[in-house]
């Protein structure tokens, strides 16, 4: 809801400008006016890729959870999950992928939101997982570039990093986990911890993981601290960082292996304290996500195995652990209710761990000399990974539609969970890939934009509508000319040529930092952040009900939970749809009443309906207030026609309430589903509402 400030944030657009109006119908169809002013727009030769980054904002958008008084956060999974912070549906593991992705949202709220509800929460569930959350939000920051906003989290930041001293080896100088708790069940540590016998808890190990993370977040730390004129406490995090560094080059490097590898902390009958595990873990490249390592031909070794087929390498993308090892692929563990098999990273193919080594690798392209890597990796090899990325979104076995579940089987392309909780599943990125890596805005806190493209073999792509620092910014290759008419390289920064270039190479120019334009933040009033029944400490109110008798209560909160997803789901693969469907139209008017729980200016509000599977948008609507207790309705109402998986905005004069219901006509033998309805105090009729 992008609001009155819209015009301050149309794209200015020049050379191979995009249609936006035929790409916003193409890819999102009537809920296009959410995206059109939020999204970068983005084409090129490679039509899967093209078609995923699209498809990955549609993701970031069901993702994003209104909070109410609260704000947006980014979810993991497009429906509750027991493990979840509650009420709110946070969880820790996945949010250096929101980060990624969000930082190149036009609309900042988002990011803002969500950086702040973690800097306000408490400790508990803010490290249910490992988590380099305070790296994420500064490199989320580099794109945004506003330091007043990052400077008032450090102290938020500097709570959650020392927090995880209680997972800190003093003598090794090193942190060690769970490999549960590192989101990442069932590695060699676990299942060589158990003698082969399980995996899904135990195995604590000193992992590249959780090193790299609290490395990462000692240096975001230290910049941040800089930024504040904090000096002593930016010192006191680089000595951490520093000191974090060397203990993972000098312990958890293995030379035979030529890898980092996890060293085992805990004691069993099958391991020891500081064994190191026998095999090599995709997890191994994750210290390249934050520059951990010294670029040096040693470490660089290990770029060699990522591309090889005993190795890391699958038909289908990348194995989290090589096959060699004795149990890979073993299934341990199925679903109780649905007997289908559960996660596991002894070699499945996990996008979460996909997009942190594409990451990593466009970070040792970008800025280890090539001297260390070259013959190893190269612009090609990313390439050839993001390709085969892009493929595993389609759900080929399933018949081709786009869905990133949680894991696949890197030989065949299947899902391998595929449970309901697995589908448009969050805990990976793409976009940011996309723009920070074949494109290759590489952000920094520099007043210089810094671009290099890795979309080798691309013979066009067009980036426009990114904000750096506050700048509109635009990016176009095309090989030969026969695509924008123009051979090579272009960047335009607010609309001007910036740069030009015959080839696709590194290349910087001057940027001056500006504010960049500041959504309108309508709160919405309305959002049951949790169902009594599944959640009996949740807040009282507010709290919906309908005038259907013996109505789930879950799929009644479904549609004030501040989730909007319009996904189709095959019915023969899932159960999962989101909002209170209707029973089957009889011509009655049926109502969904939304009790505040205390007086409440009403102004106006959002509704999104489903429409697909023998379910359409009612025939007609109307908003009532319960006014001295007689159910009237809203004065001047504006009712616009309600639009089918999209939203529509209705408003009326404001009226004082505690209770509000929206009373409608499902079609005659079709159902209704409200996918969501939110209430407004603060947006009034001829607000720019998308
Ligand atoms: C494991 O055993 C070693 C001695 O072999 C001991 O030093 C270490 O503290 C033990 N670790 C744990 C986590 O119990
Ligand atoms: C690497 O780890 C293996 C255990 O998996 C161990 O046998 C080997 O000695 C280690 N290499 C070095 C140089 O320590
Ligand atoms: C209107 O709200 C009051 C509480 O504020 C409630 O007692 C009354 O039953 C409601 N009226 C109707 C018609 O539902």
């Amino acid at each position: 809801m992008l609001g009155a400030t819209v015009t301050a944030l149309l794209f200015v657009q020049a050379y191979g400008a995009l249609d936006k109006t035929t790409l916003g119908q193409k890819y999102f169809g009537n809920d296009a006016p959410w995206y059109l002013d939020r999204v970068p727009f983005f084409e090129s030769s490679d039509s899967a890729i093209t078609d995923v980054y699209y498809y990955r904002w549609q993701i970031f958008r069901a993702h994003q959870r209104d909070l109410g008084s609260q704000g947006y956060i980014t979810t993991e999974f497009i429906d509750d999950v027991s493990w979840q912070g509650f009420p709110s549906a946070f969880l820790d593991d996945a949010t250096q992928f929101h980060f990624n992705e969000a930082r190149w949202c036009r609309d900042r709220r988002f990011r803002v939101d969500h950086a702040n509800f973690i800097s306000a929460a408490s400790q508990g569930f803010l490290r249910h997982f490992s988590e380099n959350m305070a790296i994420s939000v500064y490199n989320a920051y580099l794109v945004d570039g506003v330091r007043s906003d990052i400077v008032q989290l450090l102290d938020g930041m500097r709570t959650v990093f020392d927090a995880w001293v209680d997972h800190f080896d003093s003598s090794k100088g090193l942190y060690y986990i769970e490999p549960l708790a590192d989101a990442t069940e069932y590695t060699i540590s676990s299942i060589d911890a158990s003698c082969g016998e399980d995996g899904f808890t135990g195995g604590e190990s000193f992992r590249p993981s959780i090193n790299t993370y609290q490395y990462g977040n000692a240096i975001a730390i230290a910049k941040i601290a800089t930024l504040a004129g904090q000096t002593s406490v930016a010192d006191d995090y680089n000595a951490r960082a520093a000191a974090i560094k060397a203990n993972v080059q000098d312990f958890l490097w293995n030379s035979t292996y030529e890898h980092f590898i996890d060293r085992i902390y805990t004691n069993t009958s099958c391991v020891t304290y500081w064994d190191y595990i026998r095999g090599r873990e995709l997890v191994g490249y994750v210290p390249w996500l934050h520059d951990l390592p010294d670029d040096t031909a040693t470490f660089a070794q290990a770029w060699s195995h990522l591309m090889d087929t005993n190795k890391f390498l699958g038909a289908y993308g990348l194995r989290t652990v090589e096959p060699s090892y004795q149990y890979y692929m073993q299934q341990y563990r199925y679903d109780a209710a649905t007997g289908l098999r559960e996660c596991q990273w002894n070699g499945p193919l996990w996008p979460y761990q996909t997009s942190q080594v594409l990451a990593a690798l466009a970070n040792v392209l970008d800025h280890y000399p090539v001297t260390s890597t070259e013959g190893i990796v190269d612009a090609d090899t990313y390439m050839t990974l993001l390709k085969l990325y892009a493929g595993i979104h389609y759900n080929e076995k399933r018949g081709g539609y786009l869905n990133i579940e949680e894991d696949y089987d890197a030989a065949t392309g299947d899902p391998i969970v595929g449970l309901d909780r697995s589908s448009h599943y969050f805990h990976s990125s793409f976009i940011d890939l996309v723009i920070s890596g074949l494109v290759g805005i590489r952000p920094s806190d520099d007043e210089t934009l810094t671009i290099n493209p890795l979309g080798a073999g691309l013979s066009y792509f067009r980036l426009e509508g990114v904000i750096y620092h506050g700048n509109e910014v635009a990016l176009q290759w095309d090989s030969d000319g026969s695509k924008y008419g123009t051979r090579g390289l272009i960047i335009e920064v607010n609309g001007e040529v910036a740069a030009t270039s015959s080839t696709l190479q590194r290349t910087s120019v001057p940027i001056t930092r500006t504010a960049p334009p500041q959504p309108l933040e309508p709160i919405s009033k309305s959002i049951q952040l949790q169902n009594f029944a599944t959640y009996p400490d949740a807040p009282a109110y507010p709290v919906g009900s309908v005038s259907v008798a013996d109505a789930d209560p879950n799929k009644v909160q479904d549609a004030i939970d501040g989730r909007i997803w319009f996904f189709a789901l095959p019915t023969d693969t899932y159960t999962i749809s989101h909002g209170w469907q209707t029973p089957t139209g009889t011509g009655d008017s049926v109502w969904y009443m939304i009790d505040f729980g205390g007086d409440t200016v009403t102004t106006s509000c959002e509704l999104a309906w489903f429409e697909g599977d023998g379910v359409d948008v009612p025939v007609s609507y109307s908003v009532e207030a319960n006014v001295s207790g007689d159910w009237v309705s809203v004065s001047d109402p504006v009712y616009p026609d309600l639009v089918a998986n999209g939203i529509t905005y209705a408003s009326w004069s404001s009226v004082t309430t505690t209770q509000l219901r929206l009373v409608f006509t499902p079609p005659t033998s079709l159902a209704s589903r409200l996918v969501e309805w939110k209430v407004f105090s603060n947006l009034v009729t001829g607000d720019v509402f998308t």
